[in-house]
């Protein structure tokens, strides 16, 4: 009786506000010192094709340096080996050999490394194409469309100074600042990166000049074979597949960085607010059931994570499912503590089953079917929030309330409503797989998060059973008896204070809270 009293104290799903139904209207689209159009505006504005913006190309720091790039001119220090070379323009070269691919029928994959190595010389001997090679051999005849694919995603690749003629700003630390692409854009950087095009971002080494920046160039998804790999390049090229048909077109997705300002950070120990609505379940993945809701990327704080090397969890999924999320590395710088990146429009090309080592590539995904409307900005009604969690080491270190507190602000400084009319969220077990966090804890931080942003939560616990029936009754107990967010920080001052003591009653968060609520 208890279990079906604390579920009925939750929501159902529908009850939940989704996307496209909550959606209201947006303004004309327009830019701004902070808001990056890369698009042509005004041609947008009048009948909603999209045309490159004009604008200059910036060899500076807070842009994205291109491989388009005038300046972009191979050196004896930037990687050339044959110093008689030094001085060329490395696009020139970059053309000259996906031209020769993009002309042919089938290319191989020691084409495509060759051409790969011309005019980044400076690795030879040191990336390793074992992985795509493999790949190629191993993959059955009739679904081996690859040695075709490969010329065409040179041809897109060249279309980079025609696609993109203003400058990408990066999204830099401490900067609340956003960027409006097409998808046709995003593919053709996409095809850029896939060729390894890009320069100065190859070295991770602490003095690089993109030290901060997740990688963007896929040759770590092309070396070090494993099946993880081959699922993964599986779910690529689809991608590439579909975009580099001429009938792809797509609309805008947007990336936003958002920064919480001092003053936005709540004072979480004076908060007024109750708790708001949940609904648990441990059926269902936040990318399906949570469809249209502001869906959580377990994120790490460089964009992405290991979704170009051997990573494959719920972040690595999402981004191989949506390859588009993949471009948000070549500007993002990483997150700080009080930053968040949301991404809106961003489509869906592929279906999954399995998780790690489990995880196979499923098939396309037609997003058209269920995505297929689009807002004023001509984007899909999709919204995906990247929030980085804590990585404990220790599980033992997240019992403290700077860990707490800073876990509250990165959760609130992505539920916040940026916009009028914003979806609820659709979460789960954030930062407790790969990141070692307490599911109960997390629970709690995410619904006060989301008391303080007011707005509603669906918890994807996943086939955690216990854990659902237990949060069930957890928030029964807060909403009863109108717990605020306030004191609920008590609360957890008081547990992790227990939490370090060496003869702590050491209870789980869950029984410490029924205890202290069932004292009231
Ligand atoms: N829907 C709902 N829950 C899920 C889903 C899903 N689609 N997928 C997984 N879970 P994890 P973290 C549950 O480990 O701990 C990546 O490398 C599942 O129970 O991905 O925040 C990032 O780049 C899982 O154990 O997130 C970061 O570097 C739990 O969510 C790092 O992992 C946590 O998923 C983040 O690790």
């Amino acid at each position: 009786e208890r279990e079906e009293k604390a579920a009925n104290s939750c929501c159902s799903l529908d009850d939940l506000k989704r996307l496209p139904k909550c959606h209201q209207g947006l303004d004309q689209l327009s830019f701004s010192k902070t808001h990056t159009v890369l698009i042509d505006v005004d041609i947008f504005n009048i009948d909603g094709s999209v045309k490159a913006q004009e604008g200059r190309d910036m060899w500076h720091n807070n842009f994205v340096k291109m491989p388009c790039s005038p300046a972009s001119v191979m050196t004896a220090k930037t990687g050339l080996l044959k110093l008689q070379n030094s001085g060329v323009k490395r696009w020139g070269v970059i053309c000259k050999e996906l031209e020769r691919l993009a002309k042919k029928k089938e290319v191989t994959v020691d084409n495509v490394m060759g051409a790969i190595m011309e005019y980044n010389p400076k690795y030879k001997g040191q990336w390793s194409f074992d992985a795509l090679s493999t790949f190629i051999k191993i993959i059955p005849e009739v679904e081996n469309y690859y040695p075709s694919l490969f010329p065409k995603i040179a041809a897109l690749a060249l279309k980079l100074h025609r696609c993109l003629k203003k400058a990408i700003p990066l999204l830099q630390k401490g900067q609340t600042a956003s960027i409006i692409l097409s998808q046709v854009q995003i593919a053709c950087l996409l095809a850029n990166a896939f060729y390894c095009t890009f320069p100065h971002r190859n070295t991770s080494h602490p003095n690089a000049e993109y030290h901060n920046y997740p990688t963007i160039n896929f040759n770590s998804l092309f070396g070090n074979w494993s099946g993880r790999k081959k699922e993964k390049l599986r779910a690529i090229l689809h991608y590439f597949k579909t975009v580099t048909d001429d009938n792809f077109k797509g609309g805008l997705v947007t990336f936003e960085r958002h920064c919480l300002k001092d003053a936005d950070i709540p004072k979480w120990r004076s908060c007024k607010e109750v708790m708001s609505d949940l609904h648990v379940t441990s059926d269902g993945h936040i990318e399906t059931e949570g469809q249209g809701m502001l869906q959580v990327d377990f994120a790490c704080n460089l964009i992405g994570g290991g979704v170009l090397s051997s990573g494959l969890v719920q972040e690595e999924i999402l981004f191989l499912m949506n390859p588009e999320l993949i471009v948000s590395r070549l500007f993002t710088e990483r997150l700080g503590d009080d930053e968040c990146l949301i991404i809106k429009g961003s489509q869906q090309f592929s279906h999954y089953t399995g998780y790690k080592d489990s995880f196979e590539w499923a098939g396309p995904h037609d997003d058209s079917l269920t995505h297929g409307k689009r807002d004023e900005w001509g984007r899909l009604h999709r919204h995906i929030l990247a929030i980085d969690a804590v990585h404990y080491k220790l599980r033992s270190e997240q019992y403290s309330m700077i860990k707490v507190t800073r876990e509250l602000n990165k959760a609130y400084c992505g539920f916040k409503a940026y916009d009028k009319s914003e979806p609820d969220i659709a979460t789960g077990k954030w930062g407790c797989g790969a990141f070692n966090g307490d599911p109960e804890l997390k629970a709690v931080i995410q619904l006060m998060a989301a008391a303080v942003a007011k707005r509603g939560m669906a918890f994807f616990a996943l086939r955690d059973d216990t854990l659902k029936k237990s949060l069930q009754h957890i928030h029964h107990l807060l909403t009863t008896q109108e717990v605020t967010v306030g004191r609920l920080y008590g609360y957890l001052e008081d547990y992790c204070a227990d939490q370090q003591r060496a003869h702590g009653s050491h209870l789980s968060l869950f029984h410490f809270l029924f205890e202290k609520l069932s004292m009231v």
